[in-house]
């Protein structure tokens, strides 16, 4: 557990805390403009369904929502991915696939961050099997080491090639809690 004199210290759960990368203020503020971009995306024949991948986007989820101006259904997907070191082989798992149905829906996923990709590359095809009448993903963060096909649609932050803590990012599930982004 950290405390806020350990924040304040730069300890986070005796480790250091290299940096605060974005502020709770920078995030809201890109936060806010992601949720008008993707209200002025979809026209008034869509039927919006939102789906985060948890745990990651649970934090950015609730917040992006809360600044749509459109009506939504919302879901969740937890995914699994097996053999991560080893491309070809790694597979991937549902162990939560979401009860909504996904045709003839304007599907966006949200993500918290984007960087092998190797979780989004797997999952569009087990999507798109599904009939959704678009398919769109939204992430907070994208290291920008992979390019995906499709691409990501909507992007926070590019970030930076460091491991990410906080806003719903976890190291071995510390520091979710966190309200700023912060770099071990
Ligand atoms: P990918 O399949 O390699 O793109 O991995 C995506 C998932 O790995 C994300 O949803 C995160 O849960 C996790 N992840 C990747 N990079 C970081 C990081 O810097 N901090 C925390 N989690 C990360
Ligand atoms: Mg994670």
């Amino acid at each position: 557990m950290s405390t806020s004199s350990e924040l304040a210290s730069g300890q986070l759960g005796g480790r250091a805390m290299r940096r605060v990368v974005y502020s709770e203020e920078q995030i809201a503020e890109r936060v806010a403009e992601m949720a008008q971009e993707i209200t002025a995306h979809f026209g008034p024949d869509d039927e919006l369904l939102v789906l985060g991948l948890l745990k990651g986007s649970f934090i950015f989820l609730a917040d992006l929502v809360r600044r749509i101006d459109r009506p939504l259904h919302l879901d969740f997907l937890v995914a699994s991915s097996y053999g991560s070191d080893t491309v070809s082989s790694g597979d991937l798992q549902l162990l939560y696939d979401p009860g909504a149905s996904l045709e003839g829906r304007s599907v966006v996923i949200v993500e918290d961050i984007v960087d092998s990709g190797h979780t989004l590359q797997r999952l569009f095809p087990l999507m798109r099997a599904r009939e959704p009448r678009s398919l769109d993903v939204c992430t907070l963060l994208h290291k920008r080491l992979v390019s995906l096909d499709p691409e990501v649609r909507w992007v926070g932050f590019d970030a930076p090639r460091e491991f990410l803590v906080g806003y719903g990012l976890d190291h071995a599930e510390d520091f979710r809690h966190l309200p700023f982004i912060a770099s071990l």
